[in-house]
C-alpha cells in the first residue's frame, strides 16, 4: 500500500505497516478460518476489533476470498440483504465464471446502485417484497457455497441482528450457516452483553456455533515499540519515558494511543518533549468539551454524579459499596445500580474483567476520563 502522510490512523485499515502487533490473535483466526471454524470477536468499544478483522482478511491464503460487511447501520432483514449484496457485489470479480455466476444472481435482483458521497463505493439496493429477503439472502449464501475459493465472511456489529423487527433472525441465520461448508464466519461485535447472550445462552440457536476470541489492549512494550518505529523513522526525536506517559494517559485504549500520536505527529514540531505532547492532549479535551456538557443534559443527576465518579476513580470494582458511596454521596444503592445500569445501556460505561476474573467498572470515553480528572 502506498506510504500515507500521518502513520497514526484514526480510522480504518491501511496495511500492516500501519498495524501494532496482534499477532497472536491473527494468528488464531487465520488457523481458525482455514481449519473451518467461525470465530467470535468480542472485545470493548474502540480497543480495534474492526482493524484486526481487516488485517486478517487481508492476509488470508490465495485460495481463500475474504468479505468484509458491517451492519451496524442495518434495520432489518431487508437491509442485512443490501448490505450483504453490496460487500458480494465490491469483492467478487466478474472476470471467472464463478464469479460471474454470483454477480449475474445479484444483478437479476436488480439492484439500484449509488455511490457513496463519502467513500466513493457502490451501494446496491435490492428492491424486495415482504418476507422475500430471507429467501434471496439464502441465494447469495448458496452461490457463495459453490465458489471455487474458500470464503471468509466478516460481520461486523453482528449483535446489530437482535434489535431486528423479524423475529428469530439468528435462528433463520444459523439455520443457513449449518448448511455451509465452504463459507466460514468471523462474528464481531462490541456490544459484549448482546454478543454474549447470543452465543454464550445455551438456549439460543449460535449457542457454540462458534470459537470465541476476545481481544485486549495491546501490550505496552509493542505499542511503545510501534511508536517509537515510526516517529523515529519520520525524523521525530522522542524518548521512551514520553512514549510511556503518552500511553499511560490514552490508557493504552488503541483509539485513544493512536489519536494522541495522530496529533503530536501533525504538529511536525520533530522534538517531541513533555510540554509538546501535553499540549495535544489538553487541545484535544478542550474540543470534546462540548460533548462532555451535552452528556450531562443527557443524564439524570443520578446518572452524572455516578459517571462522575467512576471517571475519577478510573476503575471500580465495588460501585456499591458503602466507601464509594460515601465519597462521592451517591445516595444509596438501589439508585446506583439502576444508574449503572442505565449508563451501560448509553454505552458511556463498560463492564469487564481484570486479569483475575474480578468485574470492574470503567467510563468508555478516556478523553472524558481525563477531563473530569483534570477539573
Ligand atoms: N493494532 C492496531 N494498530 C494501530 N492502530 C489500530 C490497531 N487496531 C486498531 N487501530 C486503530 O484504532 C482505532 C480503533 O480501532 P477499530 O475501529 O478497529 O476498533 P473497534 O474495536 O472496531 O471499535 P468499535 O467498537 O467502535 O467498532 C482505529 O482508528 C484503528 O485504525
Ligand atoms: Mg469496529
Amino acid at each position: 500500500m502506498a506510504s500515507i502522510s500521518n502513520p497514526f490512523i484514526t480510522t480504518g485499515y491501511q496495511g500492516s505497516e500501519y498495524f501494532c502487533d496482534r499477532e497472536e490473535e491473527t494468528l488464531t483466526l487465520k488457523r481458525n478460518l482455514v481449519n473451518g471454524q467461525s470465530t467470535t470477536l468480542i472485545a470493548i468499544r474502540r480497543i480495534g476489533k474492526t482493524g484486526l478483522v481487516r488485517h486478517v482478511l487481508a492476509q488470508l491464503p490465495p485460495d481463500h476470498t475474504g468479505i468484509y460487511l458491517d451492519i451496524l447501520p442495518t434495520e432489518n432483514l431487508k437491509e442485512f440483504l443490501n448490505a450483504l449484496a453490496t460487500a458480494v457485489f465490491s469483492t467478487i470479480p466478474e472476470q471467472s465464471k464463478p464469479g460471474k455466476l454470483i454477480l449475474d444472481f445479484i444483478k437479476s435482483l436488480r439492484p439500484v446502485i449509488t455511490f457513496d458521497p463519502l467513500t466513493g463505493f457502490p451501494q446496491l439496493t435490492v428492491v424486495v417484497r415482504p418476507g422475500e429477503a430471507e429467501r434471496h439472502i439464502q441465494s447469495v449464501l448458496k452461490y457463495l457455497e459453490a465458489y471455487p475459493n474458500k470464503v471468509v465472511i466478516a460481520i461486523d456489529e453482528f449483535q446489530q441482528i437482535m434489535h431486528y423487527p423479524e423475529k428469530n433472525t439468528d435462528a433463520f441465520l444459523r439455520s443457513i450457516i449449518q448448511s455451509l461448508n465452504n463459507v466460514r464466519f468471523i462474528f464481531s461485535g462490541s456490544q459484549q452483553h448482546l454478543m454474549m447472550q447470543l452465543f454464550a445462552d445455551p438456549s439460543r440457536p449460535f449457542y457454540q456455533s462458534a470459537g470465541f476470541l476476545k481481544i485486549d489492549k495491546i501490550e505496552a512494550d509493542k505499542y511503545a515499540a510501534f511508536i517509537h518505529h515510526h516517529f523515529q523513522h519520520d525524523g521525530y526525536k522522542i524518548e521512551n519515558e514520553i512514549i510511556r506517559a503518552m500511553l499511560e494517559w490514552a490508557d493504552h485504549h488503541t483509539y485513544y494511543v493512536q489519536l494522541l500520536c495522530n496529533r503530536v505527529f501533525a504538529t511536525g514540531d520533530n522534538n517531541v518533549n513533555d510540554v509538546l505532547w501535553k499540549e495535544q492532549a489538553s487541545r484535544l479535551l478542550q474540543e470534546q468539551e462540548i460533548v462532555f456538557f451535552k452528556y450531562r443534559d443527557l443524564l439524570t443527576k443520578q446518572q452524572w454524579l455516578l459517571l462522575k465518579a467512576i471517571a475519577q476513580d478510573g476503575i471500580v470494582y465495588y460501585p456499591t459499596s458503602k466507601d464509594f458511596i460515601a465519597a462521592y454521596q451517591l445516595g444509596s444503592p438501589a439508585t446506583v445500580l439502576r444508574s449503572l445500569q442505565a449508563l451501560q445501556q448509553k454505552e458511556m460505561i463498560y463492564s469487564d474483567y481484570n486479569k483475575e476474573g474480578q468485574l470492574f467498572y470503567s467510563v468508555y470515553d478516556v478523553l472524558f476520563r481525563r477531563w473530569m480528572q483534570g477539573r
